[in-house]
């Protein structure tokens, strides 16, 4: 039986990059025999646009359906006035939690060949190597109650809740551990548990479950001065686990770390294996169209794709590979190039990488 991939490209640039992993799927399909049912589906503005909502029914049952997802971006400017419920972050924030997408991998790494792309000191930043696990189904993003309501002296007041069960914490924790063993057996666990409650729970469940883990060194962070030590001495991280919102701040911090955010794929699985692969970058919609963008964060959310959910690892080392190549060949989208040196734009970078690919 063959794997079934969904494509979601969603909006602003996320077509432009989508397309660029189109072409290295079709060359994989040629030129290694990888046999994929690919089916295309709308999310976001895109899938507004269209039907009304940003993640359509029939979006759905495709994500259901699927094995695994390949997803460009969501958002854009046009949507932010619509009711929260229509916005497209609606769309990708639906299928997390509809598909149980709770692992959140960031890897954050430094290219050698991008060294100097990165706004910090080369020394501080060479050989970076790191991997943020964002728990991605719970936490502030989902807790309930939330809401803008009147209160009874007539002030407006806006209330979102920060809630974690201990089932909730071990399986992301155990998903963190499990990463770090494949990694340097290093684990910090970054939480505020010197003010939030619900995150000395955190420390407290990671913790426990990391006695089953004993060849894992595990440390804890406060989130501030995680926030501070990314920047300050990167390279001390292995693996970071943390809450869904720590995560979404720190993972952004760690990108830029790399030079680009351009650079850098994720993958959201569920416990299953199945999974959602998407660049951490966003919708970008002031270069949307304009076939600037860098697809390369969506090209090496397809490898790690293919290496997490398609069972598939070598042909994510050949794709792997082939960026390497790519990238010593000097071709820069205009996010990784040095100020003043020549650039390529989307579909050259697309071509270079189905180029290179072929041995
Ligand atoms: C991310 C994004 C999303 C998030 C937005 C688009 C809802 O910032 O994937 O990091 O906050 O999770
Ligand atoms: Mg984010």
């Amino acid at each position: 039986m063959k794997n079934k991939l969904l494509i979601l490209p969603g909006d602003g640039i996320g077509p432009e990059i989508i397309a660029e992993a189109e072409k290295v799927l079709d060359c994989l399909h040629t030129d290694f025999g990888l046999e994929l049912e690919v089916e295309q589906g709308l999310v976001g503005g895109a899938a507004y646009e269209a039907e009304g909502h940003p993640l359509p029914e029939s979006t759905l049952s495709l994500a259901h359906d699927a094995d695994a997802i390949l997803l460009g971006s969501v958002g854009g400017t046009k949507w932010e006035t619509l009711d929260r419920a229509l916005r497209p972050e609606q769309g990708l924030l639906g299928l997390r939690a509809a598909l149980e997408l709770f692992a959140n991998l960031r890897p954050a790494i430094l290219y050698p060949q991008l060294a100097d792309a990165s706004t910090l000191k080369p020394e501080v930043v060479s050989g970076l190597d790191l991997l943020i696990v964002r728990e991605l189904t719970g936490g502030i993003y989902f807790g309930q109650p939330r809401g803008i309501h009147i209160r009874d002296d007539g002030q407006q007041e806006g209330i979102n809740t920060l809630r974690y069960s201990e089932a909730e914490i071990e399986r992301i924790g155990r998903s963190a551990f499990e990463a770090a063993r494949k990694r340097d057996h290093r684990l910090c666990s970054v939480d505020k548990a010197n003010v939030l409650e619900c995150t000395e729970l955190w420390r407290q469940v990671i913790t426990r479950i990391g006695g089953d883990y004993p060849d894992v060194q595990l440390s804890h962070m406060y989130v501030d001065n995680a926030a501070m030590q990314l920047v300050r001495a990167p390279k001390q991280f292995d693996v970071i686990v943390t809450t869904n919102m720590f995560g979404d701040i720190l993972s952004d911090a760690a990108a830029m770390l790399t030079g680009s955010i351009g650079m850098l794929p994720s993958a959201s699985l569920d416990s299953l294996g199945k999974g959602m692969y998407e660049p951490i970058h966003g919708s970008a919609p002031d270069i949307a169209g304009q076939g600037k963008a860098n697809p390369l964060a969506t090209i090496l959310s397809l490898a790690m794709m293919l290496r997490f959910s398609l069972n598939r690892p070598e042909l994510a080392d050949i794709i792997e590979a082939a960026i390497g190549r790519v990238l010593d060949d000097g071709l820069r989208t205009p996010d990784i190039a040095a100020s003043g040196t020549q650039t390529v734009g989307t579909r050259d970078m697309g071509d270079a990488v189905v180029a290179a690919l072929r041995p």
